[in-house]
């Protein structure tokens, strides 16, 4: 059923809907990987790390709201459903139970690491086909990186 007609040819917008798509999974993963994290970090450095994960959170919630409405503004139905989040986000196992503050750290550079390299990919696929979402990309991506050092940073 299409409700939005696209601006977007439909091979472009095959193109640019798996990569919104996909951006929109590893992001709600994100999300709820640095929560999880957030509330089980234990270790000398738990409150500023535990703060420094909500501000993850918060960069994740406000990209995945982005790329999901990107998608339906391309008329292209988003899926944000756990089972889908599950089985196609980038991101790695995340450890359960509590995680001591240096691994916590850790973890949050490598899923951010996963989901830079996977945005990077959609930033050079979408530029041809549709450059106001590769703009989308190249914004997250940034927010994304400065997160990525910040954590690199707090085990260096
Ligand atoms: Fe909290």
């Amino acid at each position: 059923m299409y409700v939005v007609k696209s601006p977007l040819t439909d091979a472009d917008l095959k193109t640019v809907s798996e990569a919104l798509q996909g951006a929109l999974v590893d992001l709600v993963d994100l999300s709820l990987v640095a929560k999880q994290i957030h509330w089980n970090v234990v270790g000398p450095r738990f409150r500023s790390v535990h703060l420094q994960l909500d501000e993850v959170v918060d960069t994740a919630r406000l990209h995945s709201d982005t790329v999901a409405e990107r998608a339906s503004t391309l008329g292209v139905s988003p899926d944000g459903r756990a089972a889908t989040v599950a089985t196609t986000s980038g991101i790695g196992a995340t450890p359960d139970g509590w995680v001591k503050d240096t691994d916590a750290v850790g973890a949050l550079v490598d899923a951010l690491a996963a989901v830079i390299e996977r945005m990077r990919e959609r930033v050079g696929a979408t530029g041809e086909a549709d450059p106001v979402s590769q703009d989308i990309f190249i914004g997250i991506t940034a927010d994304l990186e400065k997160h990525h050092w910040m954590f690199q940073a707090e085990n260096g």
